[in-house]
């Protein structure tokens, strides 16, 4: 594997700390597991956003709009040179406003599908949420365009995606309006998660999304979707998400399909103790490296000859 690292420290709300997350995700070794696992590196660094002055809230409500889509704007031509040279791109976060960005940048070059693995939909729109980071998939869907205002900053936003090509998994937070607008879109809740089981969600989503079409899957994975016990280093933690075992095995079955080509892990490291930033960024390095072919039952160097057995 050819795998992009880029870091994209993006705040599309008001907690601080988000900024931290490539960093405290890179502290917990991934590029050392992920060049372990023979994937061939090449960092692009993290990326140093600029906060346009002067950035008010749109409509009295929506945060840092022009700073939030600039960010996106310049992700977006990161991620999409990553994917044109053939890489498959991983982005650390920073929050889920990020995906406006990847997910663009991505489309450009690949046709997208979607796994978005999240205890939340993120899918409000600007009229109903202040903070950026529960909106992105607003801006992506193109059937959603006529509810969806445009913000400043937003101009240069092409919406690629259309609901039966996107997944949602671990869902256990979803406000009401945006229960309406996703009507059409596949989602496993946690709900469904209990209901048949991490094996039959994975195969489903796939039936659904893939089918017969070997299409290029765009992993986008809030951390926040685990048991805050597992995650608590996160801004809008909830009760009740995914065990360990079923992160590991949603991620191990996206590598099986042989069919990743875009990751954004989303990590927001929030003021907690240190202890908790880095069991939550270690847990982040596990989900990555698992989606490049980590397993449990040992790794599998596919570059080299398999050792003789003693
Ligand atoms: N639904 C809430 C909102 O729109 C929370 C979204 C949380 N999203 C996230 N990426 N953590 O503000
Ligand atoms: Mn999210
Ligand atoms: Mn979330
Ligand atoms: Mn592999």
């Amino acid at each position: 594997h050819s795998v992009a690292i880029v870091g994209a420290p993006s705040r599309g709300q008001k907690k601080l700390g988000v900024e931290y997350g490539p960093a405290a995700i890179r502290e917990a070794g991934l590029l050392k597991r992920l060049s372990r696992l023979g994937c061939h590196l090449k960092d692009f660094g993290d990326l140093s956003f600029t906060n346009v002055p002067q950035d008010n809230p749109y409509n009295n409500l929506v945060v840092y709009p022009r700073s939030v889509g600039l960010a996106n704007q310049e992700l977006a031509e990161v991620v999409s040179r990553a994917v044109s040279g053939g890489y498959s791109c991983v982005t650390m976060g920073g929050d889920h406003s990020l995906a406006i960005g990847t997910i663009i940048g991505h489309a450009r070059h690949r046709p997208d599908c979607v796994i978005w693995v999240d205890a939340h939909a993120d899918i409000n729109t600007p009229l109903v949420s202040g903070n950026i980071h529960g909106q992105p998939l607003s801006f992506l869907i193109k059937e959603l365009q006529d509810k969806v205002p445009q913000l400043p900053g937003f101009s240069w936003i092409k919406p690629c995606l259309s609901p039966p090509n996107i997944v949602y998994i671990g869902l256990r937070d979803v406000e009401p309006p945006e229960h309406f607008i996703f009507y059409d879109i596949q989602y496993f809740s946690m709900r469904e998660i209990d209901r048949l089981g991490i094996q039959k969600v994975m195969e489903q989503t796939f039936d659904r999304l893939i089918g017969k079409r070997q299409r290029p899957i765009h992993l986008s994975f809030d951390i926040d979707a685990f048991d805050p016990k597992l995650a608590p280093a996160t801004g809008t933690p909830v009760v009740g998400g995914l065990t360990y075992r079923e992160g590991v095995y949603i991620t191990e079955e996206i590598h099986n399909t042989g069919l990743l080509s875009a990751l954004d892990e989303v990590n927001p490291h929030l003021a907690t103790s240190e202890e908790e930033a880095k069991a939550t960024a270690r847990l982040a390095v596990d989900v990555i490296a698992s989606s490049f072919g980590q397993t449990r039952e040992g790794i599998v160097y596919d570059h080299l000859p398999t050792p003789s057995s003693p």
